[in-house]
């Protein structure tokens, strides 16, 4: 598992990648119908993170961030940032897609990233986005 401050000193970690590891997703071929495609998602992306080095990022699994019918589910956080919330994710295909728009939000200053930067996976599996604690409306 990937964990900041780096010992080489690079930049701090800036982003978390939370991944569900209990979703349950529908699976004919298995003895109980379904598979659990959170753990290998949160393995393949820990393996990316570190084979490229980004000290900015880390993976943690988690259990259940209650979209449980949107298999697989990231939130990407941040200290300062809006958290968003993104499902329907391929334990397979969308590898890349995630560590992009984690180094998207990485750099981003509040953990906005405009909408053309998104992955299209990202932009079509969005569920929710939270402000930071503290935040106040400019309206
Ligand atoms: S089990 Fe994955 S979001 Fe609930």
């Amino acid at each position: 598992m990937i964990t900041s401050p780096d010992p080489e000193g690079r930049e701090p970690a800036a982003a978390t990648i939370f991944v569900c590891t209990t979703c349950r997703r529908k699976r004919d071929d298995m003895p109980l119908g379904y598979d659990l495609p959170g753990a290998g998602l949160a393995e393949a992306l820990d393996r990316e993170v570190a084979a490229r080095g980004l000290a900015q990022l880390t993976v943690t699994p988690v259990e259940c961030l209650a979209v449980c019918r949107r298999p697989c589910t990231v939130a990407f956080a941040g200290p300062g940032k809006w958290t968003h919330l993104v499902g329907d994710l391929d334990a397979e295909a969308h590898v890349g897609d995630i560590v992009t728009a984690a180094l998207a939000f990485a750099r981003s200053a509040d953990g906005i990233v405009p909408w053309m930067e998104r992955p299209q996976s990202i932009r079509s599996g969005g569920i929710a986005r939270v402000p930071p604690v503290g935040f106040k409306s400019k309206t």
